[in-house]
């Protein structure tokens, strides 16, 4: 189960003192455990749990609870129990719809690898009861004949290429001659297959009014699918999430280098297929975009501060920071000196980041100085960023981080880049647009969940900004994700 975005921690959250981990429900279980949370004999929904303490939810906010109150515990999964005994409250977080309170145990622990071996070892009773019968009856019909019609596109041109791939090789055919076959066979084979992507997501649309049905759907095609496309590069990272989350930087590289990787030329075509599907397009639009913004923003600087002022740049969630090296190496002239604030949770992003920057940095020998921060979004709202002072950026953008938080966080991480923005700059926020006509991919295929707004919805991200902060909605050229522009007119720094 991947890791939601405002789990990852960065390079502060691993603190020297060995803390036992906390995971989330839904990463450590099975969706059969229904947990049980009993307080004091009232149920509340479990958030998340460590061996020595957990975590639920209460809609009425922070007012009942006290730091210090002992409460009787009673935890059960599939219907039994697996703790009970007295805790003590140790953390109030109140949230926009409640609080979050966290408690510590103060008799036993909570055995989490024994926890999740009988989790396991109810899952295997229930499979080998239920059957794949039982898992395919729950599909309709209309989309087991759409995953039907799309494994049989897949199967029949992999045995295709396959065959001719041999075929071009016992001829004695160059890598250059097999690539040209690779090419032709994208070509033909791109339209039919987004297409069929097109109708399975209106299909799959009819399955998520009712939950159940959604899951069995998403099971259906990991099991029918997925396991036959981790041949495939693209397909293998996207599905398998080595570093535990969705759209990891080598995902962001895989879109931007366009490439065809794979072992045979039915793997290239199919990465490549993968890559250019209208979602990923739509990443490197929106690079191209955010380099159009950083021009303009540049030159303003440049025109109001002279050539001896200084451009502040910051992007949260950076990755490879593409948009960077790609504005650095294509600029023509440099009109005043630049800092890049580059932000990431993930340490391997910001290695790739710094690499790509540097190199153009270097080419071009111009003024500007890369800062990199190993830091989650989550730690920068509760303490800032170190060495960044409240107003000091001229321009902020994020792009493929608020598709992943909900609501009220994404509008209180937006106050939170507000306050470094300084009076005159721009903040820019992307996000993936509904309604998307292509969503069934990312979905069901790669068991890669975005929440895709509307231009209404985009909008509402900056509701709790001040009322002098200038706000429009735009669409990248490549349509796939709108972005909310905001400008500071005036500070909102107090006295
Ligand atoms: C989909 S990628 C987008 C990368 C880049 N902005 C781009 O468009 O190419 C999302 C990035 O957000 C980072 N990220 C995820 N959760 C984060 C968090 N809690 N704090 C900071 N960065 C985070 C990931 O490590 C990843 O590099």
């Amino acid at each position: 189960m991947a890791k939601p975005y405002e789990a990852l921690m960065g390079s502060l959250g691993r603190a020297m003192f060995y803390r036992p981990e906390r995971q989330r429900v839904r990463e450590l279980l099975s969706r059969d455990a229904r947990p049980k949370l009993l307080i004091d004999g009232e149920e509340y929904p479990l958030f998340d749990i460590s061996m020595n303490g957990l975590s639920f939810l209460t809609a009425n906010g922070s007012r009942e609870w006290r730091i210090g109150t002992t409460i009787d515990l009673e935890l059960l999964l599939h219907g039994e129990p697996v703790y009970h005994g007295t805790a003590h409250v140790a953390r109030i977080e109140p949230g926009p719809r409640g609080a979050r309170i966290g408690v510590g145990l103060m008799t036993g622990f909570l055995d989490l690898p024994e926890i999740r071996r009988r989790d396991d070892n109810k899952l295997l009773g229930e499979q080998l009861d239920e059957g794949a019968a039982t898992q395919r009856a729950r599909v309709p019909e209309a989309y087991r004949e759409k995953v039907s019609e799309i494994l049989h596109f897949y199967q029949y041109y992999r045995r295709a290429l396959d065959y001719h791939e041999r075929r071009f090789r016992a001829e004695g055919a160059t890598d250059a001659e097999l690539l040209r076959f690779a090419e032709r066979a994208y070509e033909v084979l791109r339209e039919p297959y987004y297409r069929l992507n097109r109708e399975a997501t209106r299909v799959a649309a009819e399955c998520i009014a009712d939950r159940e049905t959604l899951i069995a759907a998403k099971e259906y095609t990991e099991t029918v699918l997925a396991p036959l496309m981790l041949d495939i590069p693209f397909n293998n990272r996207a599905y398998l999430k080595p570093l535990g989350y969705p759209g990891d930087y080598q995902v962001m590289l895989y879109y931007y280098n366009k490439g065809f990787e794979g072992d045979t030329v039915f793997t290239k075509v199919m990465h490549r297929i993968g890559i250019e599907h209208p979602l990923a397009n739509g990443v490197c639009t929106r690079k191209d975009y955010i380099v159009d913004l950083m021009t303009r923003e540049h030159d303003r600087v440049a025109g109001e501060r002279g050539a001896g002022g200084e451009l502040k740049v910051a992007s949260l969630g950076c990755g490879p920071a593409r948009e960077v090296s790609d504005y650095v190496a294509g600029r023509e002239g440099w009109p005043c000196p630049a800092v890049f604030t580059l932000i990431d949770q993930e340490e391997e992003a910001l290695g790739v980041a710094y690499r790509a920057c540097k190199r153009e940095i270097g080419r071009k020998d111009v003024p500007a100085v890369l800062d990199l921060l190993n830091l989650s979004f989550v730690q920068m709202m509760n303490e800032g960023v170190p060495l960044h002072e409240p107003e000091s950026q001229d321009f902020i953008y994020c792009t493929g981080l608020f598709d992943y938080i909900k609501t009220p966080r994404a509008q209180g991480l937006i106050c939170a880049l507000y306050h470094l923005l300084a009076p005159g700059g721009l903040m820019s926020i992307g996000n993936a647009s509904a309604p998307q006509d292509c969503w069934w991919t990312p979905e069901f295929l790669g068991d890669w969940t975005m929440i895709y707004r509307t231009r209404d919805d985009v909008m509402e991200l900056g509701d709790q900004l001040p009322g002098s902060a200038e706000r429009k909605v735009e669409i990248e050229p490549g349509n796939a994700y709108y972005f909310l522009n905001v400008r500071k007119t005036e500070s909102s720094l107090r006295g």
